[in-house]
């Protein structure tokens, strides 16, 4: 079997250690000046190379190069007994699986004993926080009187578990987030010494799915690359569940301008090429993230290519800071809400709704029937054009007075929620019609898209209609029954339907067309469309 790449790319060497310069750093000086403390803490993020350090620091301390400053050699006896895991003065604890306080003990009773084979005997207990409080309490008598000869390495990606009086006996490092060009320049280097396949447009969707975490993205790179073959975005994407960042952009975009129907599409069209809906709320929350950033001037801090910093910084300007607080929260619900089996897609499209509210864009229906043709955007005082937005400068943000938010209104209620998914998805509402297992299928989903959803009074929906003819039609049982299943499909919840003939629906005849000829019935009372004038 073939060692996986992450382990194969384990580093061995200082040098070979990414993003963490300013702990390699310290850890190098002290190892050369031989000043090794006797209890580290690193904390961090998994996969950005805290195990690494430890059997890095474990291998440098017990190195026999004559020179302190070229420990560890990674050529001499020792370094390689560790390199190969044999080396007994290195005990590596996984905290995890040893909690206990008789671990810790017998820990404790071993650590007297003088090291084997090296200088020092090096503890690396891994996941520390998992230990009890019982066990930390018998460590912590460890580390107020180390042996000479013992070192303790303290990893955990959880410090806010780790009790004080532990904290304050260990020299505590804290490893970051591999940043976006280092992990980028990495990986290519990578590609190319092992002679992957890897397009550059997939090398850098590994790189920022991977949000930091080194071994998440070798992972990633190795299962993409396993299958054989080119490694093209796409490939990458269908096996990651990611959408195009487009898509992500486009969803902003359409929030922004207000348009519901638009930004629900791009949403499904995403989902069903695969994407992943929780992944794609995170993707939108980073996005937005990015955003935010920009808005407060620290657009340097943002770890994406230029162009997508310029898109950002389009949006920044945009938008307002409460709102996008409140969209960012919205969409962070539905990355981390749990998985509904029958509509894995609702929190998404909820959050999306919310936001949509958020930024006042379009305001959600009420009771009363929309007057509003669907989809219209309602342009917002004080809001700057993309092409006008300049990226901000420090001082200048926010580039604009910051908006309202919009008030909550009912239509954040669970009810107005509900309706308004059934308005902006009328669409597939129509589509699902056509699969309820019935003769009647066909009709009535073409009854369904020449009305319009009114409103909801409890669990009947008003569907208007812009003739009595219509509305006769759609109002036989049977033809109830398949639209409410339908409904049911879109919304899982039983709905029932009434019909009524409602002027709003009325389509206003194009220009041209005599008001009492047969044009005008199909078009006024049929629901048809006009589609060419000769
Ligand atoms: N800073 C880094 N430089 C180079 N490689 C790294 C770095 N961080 C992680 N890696 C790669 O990821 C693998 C796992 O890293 P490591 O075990 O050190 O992570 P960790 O921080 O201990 O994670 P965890 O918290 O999950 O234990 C390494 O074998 C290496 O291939
Ligand atoms: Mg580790
Ligand atoms: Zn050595």
């Amino acid at each position: 079997m073939t060692q996986a790449l992450y382990l194969k790319w384990r580093p061995r060497r200082w040098e070979e250690v990414v993003g963490q310069q300013h702990i390699i750093q310290t850890l190098r000086n002290a190892v050369a000046a031989e000043r090794v403390a006797h209890a580290y803490l690193f904390a961090g993020p998994r996969g950005t190379g805290k195990t690494t350090t430890a059997r890095l620091l474990a291998k440098a301390v017990n190195c026999l190069h004559e020179d302190p400053a070229q420990r560890p050699c990674d050529a001499c006896e020792h370094c390689i007994a560790v390199n190969e895991g044999r080396f007994l003065d290195l005990i590596e604890i996984d905290a995890a699986s040893n909690t206990s306080v008789d671990d810790v003990r017998a820990l404790r009773e071993k650590i007297n004993f003088a090291p084997s084979q090296g200088r020092y005997k090096v503890y690396i207990i891994d996941e520390v926080h998992m230990l009890s409080t019982a066990a930390f309490n018998a460590l912590l008598k460890t580390l107020e009187e180390p042996p000479p000869h013992a070192i303790f390495i303290l990893a955990t990606t959880e410090i806010h578990k780790i009790p004080a009086t532990v904290l304050s006996r260990c020299q505590r490092h804290e490893f970051r987030r591999i940043p976006h060009q280092e992990m980028a320049a990495y990986l290519e280097k990578m590609v190319q010494a092992e002679d992957l396949h890897v397009t550059p447009e997939a090398l850098a969707l590994v790189t920022r799915q991977s949000t930091g975490c080194l071994r998440d993205a070798i992972s990633l790179l190795d299962q993409l690359a396993s299958t054989g073959g080119e490694v093209t975005l796409e490939t990458a994407q269908s096996v990651l569940g990611t959408a195009d960042n487009q898509a992500v952009v486009d969803v902003v975009d359409a929030l922004l301008n207000g348009e519901a129907g638009a930004g629900l599409e791009h949403i499904h069209r995403a989902l069903d090429s695969g994407s992943d809906p929780r992944q794609f709320a995170r993707q939108v929350v980073e996005y937005l993230r990015g955003v935010l950033l920009v808005q407060w001037g620290n657009a340097a801090q943002v770890d994406v290519p230029a162009q997508q910093r310029v898109q950002m910084a389009q949006h920044a300007a945009q938008c307002s800071r409460p709102a996008l607080l409140q969209v960012i929260r919205a969409f962070n619900g539905a990355a981390s809400e749990m998985r509904t089996a029958w509509q894995p897609a609702l929190p998404l499209e909820m959050a999306f709704l919310e936001a949509l509210n958020a930024f006042g864009g379009e305001s959600l229906p009420q009771e009363s029937p929309p007057a509003r043709k669907e989809g219209s955007a309602r342009p917002s005082e004080g809001r700057v054009t993309p092409g006008e937005a300049a990226l901000p400068q420090k001082e200048a943000a926010p580039a604009q007075p910051p908006r309202e938010t919009a008030p909550p209104s009912e239509a954040a209620s669970p009810q107005g929620r509900l309706f308004h998914q059934i308005v902006s998805q009328w669409k597939r509402l129509v589509k699902l019609a056509l699969e309820v297992d019935s003769p009647v299928a066909s009709p009535v989903s073409g009854l369904l898209n020449s009305g319009k959803a009114l409103k909801l009074k409890g669990d009947v929906l008003v569907i208007g209609y812009p003739s009595d003819l219509l509305r006769e039609r759609m109002a036989d049982p049977e033809y109830l029954h398949v639209a409410e299943k339908a409904l049911w499909a879109l919304t899982g919840e039983k709905l029932r339907v009434e019909c009524v003939v409602s002027a709003s629906t009325r389509k206003q005849l194009p220009p041209g067309v005599n008001s009492d000829g047969m044009v005008a019935t199909a078009v006024r009372d049929l629901g048809g469309e006009v589609v060419d004038m000769q």
